[in-house]
């Protein structure tokens, strides 16, 4: 019992101690390159997310200051705006790294996985069909941009006006919009979606009904985009393949993109140049980093990766499941304490809006 305590109070004290760490290398970046290198091949990305379960010790009812919401007063900085799409520039265009296009590939065509480069993918005809011809972002500017992360931070938000009031709505992992249209809106103007939800959701596809389910949520889209991470590792590409064939065959009105196999890696070089070591850039990151190719303005919604709100409250991981928490692991893909410190702190600085409070009903 006593053992227990101790190994407890061992691993408290140790994850405050990596916390701190998180929290404090912004300005010291450690390089360690050699161990970063090596990407593990494990999960798929995920939106906003947090595997530190210790953290409810860690950030239970008191929050640090720089968590605690600050919205009142916000003003997009426009010359750090430009600043950070210059900069973002250099390491990727999103117009172009947002998705391969058909001109790159023929059917036969052998891809390398990307965080699993010993593994590949044939390009099925399938595929290669459903490739766009150009970027689906060309040319594309917008004044203001909603990127949505799935947190259940959104729940009783009443953001869903707010959220659709926003030029171009960016919204993660195909969740569910409809029952909780007055906390996250209906617009959706580009969807992720990786893989693996087509079998947790979507039972594989396998029959008529989770078939019609599926084509009912693409119809939501309305005729936007669908962003599939396909090329990143092995495992999913008989969903990916059911999806296309499905798509292809009823003819749904969806456009289809599968990121670059540059994007993932160009976008942790643009942090990790920032001093933000990020092993695995979250899909909520990714979509940042991307919008400010187009976006003169972006706001953050659905970003919280901590199981209580700044008043205490449990929050949950997803606003639409029950998914829990992942166990705090330094093996795991995401950083995703880091990553939000780093968002809130370009919200300070006017770069981006991260809403984390409810929304002012109009
Ligand atoms: C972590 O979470 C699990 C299940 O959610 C719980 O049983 C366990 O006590 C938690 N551990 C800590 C250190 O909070
Ligand atoms: C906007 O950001 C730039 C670059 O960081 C900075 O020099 C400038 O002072 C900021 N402007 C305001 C009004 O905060
Ligand atoms: C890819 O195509 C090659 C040649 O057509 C074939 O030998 C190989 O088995 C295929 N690989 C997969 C994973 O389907
Ligand atoms: C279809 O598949 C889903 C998920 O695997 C399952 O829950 C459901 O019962 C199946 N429906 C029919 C009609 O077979
Ligand atoms: C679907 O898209 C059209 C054209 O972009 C738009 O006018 C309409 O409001 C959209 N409908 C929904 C439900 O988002």
């Amino acid at each position: 019992m006593c053992e227990m305590r101790l190994a407890r109070k061992r691993w408290t004290i140790c994850t405050i101690s990596i916390l701190l760490i998180f929290y404090k290398t912004t300005e010291r970046a450690r390089s360690d390159e050699h161990q970063e290198a090596q990407l593990t091949s494990e999960g798929e990305l995920s939106t906003s997310r947090l595997m530190v379960n210790s953290s409810e010790k860690v950030l239970g009812k008191n929050l640090p200051t720089y968590l605690q919401s600050t919205q009142e007063g916000w003003k997009v900085n426009a010359t750090l705006v430009t600043m950070i799409r210059k900069d973002i520039l250099r390491f990727l265009d999103a117009e172009r790294d947002v998705s391969v296009v058909k001109s790159s590939f023929k059917p036969g065509d052998t891809i390398h996985y990307i965080l699993d480069r010993h593994r590949t993918l044939n390009v099925s005809h399938t595929l290669h069909s459903l490739l766009p011809e150009v970027s689906p972002l060309k040319n594309k500017r917008f004044r203001t941009c909603a990127v949505v992360g799935n947190s259940g931070i959104l729940l009783k938000s009443g953001c869903g006006k707010e959220i659709d009031s926003h030029d171009f709505v960016i919204r993660c992992n195909l969740a569910p919009l409809v029952e909780f249209a007055e906390d996250v809106g209906l617009k959706s103007d580009f969807t992720t979606m990786n893989p693996s939800v087509i079998q947790r959701v979507y039972g594989g596809l396998r029959n008529e009904t989770v078939r019609e389910h599926f084509v009912e949520r693409l119809g939501m889209l309305n005729d936007s985009v669908l962003w599939i991470p396909a090329f990143m590792v092995k495992g999913g590409e008989k969903h990916v393949e059911g999806v296309n064939e499905l798509i292809l065959k009823r003819k749904l009105p969806v456009h289809m993109a599968y990121p670059s196999l540059r994007l993932i890696h160009a976008v942790r070089g643009y942090w990790l140049t920032n001093k933000v070591n990020i092993k695995r850039p979250s899909t909520g990151l990714l979509m940042y980093t991307m919008a400010t190719r187009f976006c003169d303005e972006i706001h953050l919604y659905g970003f919280w990766p901590f199981p209580k709100d700044a008043a205490g409250n449990p929050v949950k991981y997803h606003y639409y499941d029950t998914l829990k928490y992942r166990y705090f692991s330094r093996a795991g893909p995401h950083r995703m304490p880091l990553e939000f410190k780093t968002l809130k702190m370009l919200h300070s600085k006017g770069a981006l809006k991260l809403m984390t409070s409810t929304c002012r009903q109009a």
